[in-house]
């Protein structure tokens, strides 16, 4: 029988986190899973430090694609320096040749690229391939706020689901042990009698599909259910839970990313952790609003107690990296923007893009003053809005 093979698409600070541990699962499970695990690589240059034991006299400063590099060193000397990965990860500069023939494809990029990305590489993947989303965002247009899974699932003709959770990249690179959550609801076609059927947990949840007829996983490939996807992330320093709330897991992961933004600002002012908290519980019954108004017929607010929902908001706003540089930004008094661009190295802040993406979405429906924390980020982020005046928002 065949063998799932696996491709990760981005090779960021987080996606190549995630080709590392997936890739030490299938060569864990040879069974299911093909060993190779295909990375995509968005090509570019890199200079290897003179520091780094990867500096080559030969070499010296002369720029090197980051595909032979990761190739050669086992090592994205960019996105993920200093942590070794498995030989199995494969770094491809190719986005069409990466997805060949792969039936799990995992998106991990930043959510701004999602669409050029799947422009590429439609009709260029298995008609059966699944998908599971590492990518916290939304896409939004005025009229329309979008899943990125549902994004993917819609334009590709496949299924989707969506992993997210309290997850710092190089925590997890470093192997510190945390836990996650990944939303998979195994379509009916892909259901076998001899296998698991979907946890308990997604009882009554609905499945959202792309509109066009999925084909089916054929007979002659492991299934795939919770229990394979389970097999392919779960690491002993990376506890996965499987539900089945796509919607609760995808939007948690994208919206804290505005909240992240605002303990950031509330911190560079001078408050601390008692007014950190504020905002974030007050970011939280925004986010859990924004699901009922826009997604009601998908909605579990248990999933807000998953690694997706409180500890993902928890983390964000006390150590991850739209907190650290938004803090830093008004400690130096300087944009957001200026802040990406010049200490970055080429990361990226999703928090300001999807604040921006949100606020456009809710003006266009007149529903902007429903959401004030939300519409206080856009504001300091636009320099219309000053922190002092977040106190402001809690006052009735
Ligand atoms: P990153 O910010 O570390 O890296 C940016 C990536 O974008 C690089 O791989 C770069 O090559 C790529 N890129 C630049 N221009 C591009 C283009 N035009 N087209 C395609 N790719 C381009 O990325 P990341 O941290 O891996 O983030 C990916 C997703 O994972 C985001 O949605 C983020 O919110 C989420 N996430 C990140 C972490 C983390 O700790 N880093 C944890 C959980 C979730
Ligand atoms: P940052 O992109 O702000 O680093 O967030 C990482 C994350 O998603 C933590 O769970």
């Amino acid at each position: 029988r065949r063998k799932h093979k696996v491709t990760v698409v981005g090779s960021g600070n987080w996606g190549t986190t995630v080709a590392k541990l997936v890739a030490e699962n299938t060569r864990e499970h040879p069974d299911v899973f093909e060993e190779e695990v295909q990375m995509w690589v968005y090509e570019e240059n890199v200079v290897v430090p003179s520091d780094s034991p990867h500096y080559d006299p030969a070499v010296g400063d002369a720029p090197q694609k980051l595909t032979s590099v990761i190739n050669k060193y086992h090592e994205n000397v960019k996105y993920l320096p200093k942590i070794k990965l498995p030989s199995n990860v494969i770094a491809n500069p190719s986005l069409v040749d990466a997805v060949k023939d792969s039936s799990i494809l995992i998106f991990n990029l930043p959510h701004e690229f999602i669409g050029n990305v799947c422009k590429q590489i439609k009709g260029h993947i298995l008609p059966f391939a699944r998908g599971i989303s590492c990518i916290k965002g939304v896409t939004v247009t005025d009229d329309k706020v979008e899943l990125i899974c549902d994004y993917i699932g819609e334009i590709l003709g496949i299924y989707c689901g969506a992993l997210s959770g309290a997850n710092i990249a190089n925590e997890i690179a470093n192997e510190l042990w945390c836990e996650t959550t990944i939303a998979y609801n195994t379509p009916p076609c892909d259901q076998r009698l001899t296998n698991g059927v979907n946890g308990a947990h997604g009882a009554g949840v609905p499945v959202r599909f792309p509109k066009t007829k999925l084909t089916p996983l054929p007979e002659d490939y492991p299934p795939l259910d919770h229990g394979e996807i389970h097999k392919l992330f779960d690491r002993p320093y990376f506890t996965v839970s499987m539900v089945s709330d796509v919607v609760g897991v995808s939007l948690a992961g994208a919206l804290k990313n505005i909240v992240a933004l605002a303990c950031g600002f509330i911190e560079g002012h001078g408050w601390n952790a008692t007014a950190k908290t504020a905002v974030m519980r007050r970011g939280m019954l925004e986010t859990i609003r924004f699901a009922q108004e826009f997604f009601p017929e998908s909605i579990q607010e248990m999933t807000f107690w998953e690694s997706a929902g409180w500890s993902d908001m928890i983390v964000s706003c006390t150590s991850a990296r739209n907190w650290r540089y938004s803090k830093m930004a008004v400690e130096r008094g300087v944009s957001l923007q200026e802040i990406e661009r010049t200490e970055l190295n080429g990361q990226k802040l999703q928090g300001i893009s999807t604040t921006k993406e949100v606020m456009s979405f809710l003006r266009a429906r007149g529903r902007e003053d429903h959401y004030p924390l939300f519409k206080a980020v856009e504001g300091i982020v636009d320099g219309t809005f000053e922190v002092k005046d977040i106190p402001m928002l809690f006052r009735k």
